[in-house]
């Protein structure tokens, strides 16, 4: 299947994606989405704008789910995002996070969660440090679908998702176009999941920043055809010429077992998306970050209040994004 203009009419309906269904049960890593399944995910998302939009019918979709979000790890946008989803839609949700509950005690991560799944969770959403950890879970339950909302350094495939239609919305079909990833790339699980989802776009990745903190996954001795679409660069000023799309990251300094900056002084002047860089990216370029951001390090003031930043539209989007995939998972328990 190719990314097929069909999917980029501007209005599309409750009632037009009703016959969609995923051929996946759990959302661990954009590997497993076929194209697709990305393009069912995109329309219900642009049909879950208009339910918003509307406000109609929004209430009934999922009366009688239970949404349960597991975070072993901080988050705002994700974990508010899926709760707010979740209950624009109609389900009754719960929030377990490691700190408070009997994960305190010692309680495993598999008790917790056939513990949720006994009470009638049909989703657990969980966010966990240890890579695997949402596969472990998906393995193991027999009834509840598992959403990945980022493990370890991984992948966070619903905000590579999010970022994704953005991208699509922004500037329509994403084949050929050119997206730079600047910064700290080797703990960026968001990274890694969109490379895996650009890929099957069609659209080319460059990754920029120090080589301290470059991937070696992505080297061309791996061989992998996945990651034929990506390149290599320390040169954020060559990186960013003819750019469709910077995406600046933070730097995550509570995942450097060694410091990969010298000092967030040179990191900011060899680094940081500013006004200049982006000056010689395309006219039409557009600036994204996941957030959390460290203002002023890797991406300018100047440059994230522009008129090119999509950061609000991304967050927006994230809602959006995870009503569909809430509501997809529950037709593919049906
Ligand atoms: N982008 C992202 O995952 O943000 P949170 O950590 O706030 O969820």
């Amino acid at each position: 299947m190719i990314e097929s203009s069909k999917h980029d009419e501007s209005l599309v309906s409750f009632n037009d994606v009703q016959g969609d269904v995923l051929s996946i049960p759990h959302l661990i890593d954009l590997d497993d989405v076929s194209l697709e399944d990305l393009m069912i995910i995109f329309r219900t998302t642009k049909a879950m704008k208009e339910v918003m939009r509307s406000g109609a019918e929004k209430r009934a979709i999922l009366t009688g789910d239970c949404v349960a979000t597991l975070f072993y790890e901080s988050s705002t946008r994700t974990r508010a995002s899926f709760e707010l989803a979740a209950k624009r839609l109609g389900a009754h949700v719960i929030n377990v996070s490691s700190l408070g509950s009997s994960v305190d005690k010692g309680e495993s991560l598999s008790d917790t969660a056939s513990t949720l799944e006994s009470m009638g969770a049909d989703v657990i959403v969980i966010r966990h440090s240890h890579s695997g950890a949402p596969y472990l879970l998906a393995k193991k339950l027999q009834r509840t679908s598992i959403i990945n909302a980022g493990d370890g350094q991984h992948a966070h495939p619903t905000q590579a998702l999010l970022d994704i239609y953005t991208m699509r919305e922004k500037l329509g079909q994403l084949k050929s176009k050119k997206v730079v990833i600047v910064g700290d790339v080797i703990h960026s699980r968001v990274t890694r999941s969109n490379i895996l989802g650009l890929a099957k776009m069609g659209a080319q990745v460059v990754l920029c920043g120090p080589p301290t903190l470059l991937p070696s996954y992505i080297a061309p001795q791996f061989g992998k055809s996945v990651f034929a679409n990506v390149e290599l660069t320390t040169n954020v000023d060559e990186a960013v010429v003819d750019a469709d799309v910077v995406m600046a990251l933070r730097l995550q300094t509570e995942r450097q077992k060694i410091n990969g900056v010298t000092s967030i002084r040179e990191y900011t002047k060899l680094w940081q998306v500013n006004a200049e860089r982006m000056s010689k990216a395309n006219h039409n370029a557009i600036v994204m970050h996941p957030g959390p951001m460290n203002g002023s390090v890797e991406i300018s003031k100047e440059v994230a209040c522009s008129e090119a930043s999509s950061i609000d539209d991304q967050v927006g989007n994230g809602v959006a994004i995870r009503m569909a995939l809430l509501y997809l998972m529950r037709k593919n328990r049906e």
